[in-house]
């Protein structure tokens, strides 16, 4: 029979491997949820009691809750953010014949939602400061068949889409943002999204908003192209069941709705908070030579990611594993060199930044529930490394 004396050295023996092997996780968001259980569980019980699954009342709340978030007039759920990008080249007329300016660097839904209207991408380099689509590059990728400019706020870093959206409205061009990683970034004084005609938003479980499952978001302030939208989003239908234009089934149901409605309140908060960690990686890491982020002069970043370049990657992937630290890679392939995308694409070399910085950079863990502790043991391990000469 085990003793008290006994149980408790196992318990602290327990706590000791616990403490040791604990993975600093790359998201986890089980503890902001315990914070939010009732709230988001009397909300799925609210659905559930309805009897309205689809189109009722907790989307048209989101969507006008979200709408006021962003500080735009118009919000459209769909059932994703490549959805959402899918539905806003539909309605600007972009399809067959037509090219779309973007970046390679960033994840493949982009890239799939302008080849699921039958545009092409016509893939431009980034900057290798911010690795944000490099305004400089626009104007000479611009063709005849040109039709409009996509570019992605990387890792919740605002894109210079000013310069972008000047350069499109002297040629013509629609501007749509792809802004799935970017809920709470600011350009200038306005919220990611708001610039171009229209703003394409995720709500990926991991994303700054993340709801339970699949989910996204159109924003514009063009009442047409938000009325363009709503039918797309339904087969076409208006208030009725008669397909007006060709459209779509990719609608946000009810149930994430509801979920995402109780994740908004929360939202400035958790963006405060990724904030309040960026600063803290900044003012830890600052004193070794890492190639960190950099801080965006044109707004505010809402740090999605916090991404840093290492030139010698795969052995600080093997160190952070090592420690225990699981980190991400956003992303490691650039999408141009994809087997799926090379005959379109133009082949290696044709974007020396992109497919340099696809190979340097780590994500370091960074999200809401993200403990103190941890933080620490990412900067420790950083401090280590390069003391070991990993650099
Ligand atoms: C930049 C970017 N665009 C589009 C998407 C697609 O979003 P979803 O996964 O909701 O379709 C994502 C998410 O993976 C993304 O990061």
């Amino acid at each position: 029979m085990i003793d008290d004396t006994q149980l408790e050295q196992i318990s602290t023996a327990k706590q000791r491997v616990s403490q040791t092997e604990r993975i600093v996780p790359a998201f986890d968001y089980l503890d902001g949820f315990q914070l939010q259980r009732s709230k988001i569980l009397e909300a799925i019980a609210r659905v559930l009691d309805s009897g309205t699954l689809i189109l009722g009342p907790e989307v048209t709340a989101f969507e006008n809750e979200f709408a006021q978030y962003v500080n735009c007039k118009h919000a459209i759920g769909v059932s994703s953010g490549t959805d959402a990008l899918v539905v806003a080249l539909r309605v600007l007329d972009i399809g067959s014949g037509h090219e779309v300016i973007t970046v390679a660097n960033g994840p493949v839904p982009t890239i799939a939602a302008i080849r699921a209207v039958g545009a092409t991408p016509r893939f431009i380099d980034v900057d290798p400061n911010n690795l944000q689509m490099d305004p400089q590059l626009v104007s000479q990728a611009i063709t005849s068949a040109t039709r409009c400019v996509l570019p992605i706020h990387m890792y919740g870093s605002p894109a210079p889409v000013f310069c972008i959206e000047k350069i499109c409205r002297e040629h013509g061009l629609a501007l749509v943002e792809d802004c799935a990683q970017a809920h709470g970034t600011i350009v200038g004084d306005q919220h990611a999204g708001t610039i171009g005609k229209i703003g394409c938003f995720s709500f990926y479980p991991t994303k700054n908003l993340g709801g339970f499952g699949d989910g996204g978001m159109c924003v514009t302030e063009d009442p047409i192209l938000a009325a363009r939208m709503r039918e797309q989003r339904c087969y076409g239908f208006r208030n009725d069941r008669v397909a007006h234009v060709e459209g779509l089934n990719c609608r946000l149901d009810e149930l994430q709705a509801a979920c995402l409605r109780v994740r908004l309140e929360y939202l400035p908060t958790s963006i405060a908070v990724r904030r309040q960690i960026a600063f803290y990686y900044q003012e830890q890491l600052a004193c070794l030579d890492l190639q960190m982020p950099l801080i965006p002069s044109c707004g505010e970043s809402s740090w999605h990611q916090f991404v840093v370049r290492f030139s010698r990657r795969d052995a600080w992937i093997q160190w952070f594993a090592k420690q225990q630290i699981s980190v991400g890679i956003h992303y490691e392939h650039p999408v141009h060199l994809m087997p799926a995308y090379l005959r379109i694409a133009g082949g290696p070399d044709a974007l020396p930044i992109t497919e340099q910085v696809c190979k340097e950079v780590i994500s370091l863990p960074i999200f809401p529930e993200l403990r103190r502790d941890d933080m620490a043991r990412v900067c420790q391990a950083l401090r280590s490394g390069v003391e070991a000469g990993l650099t």
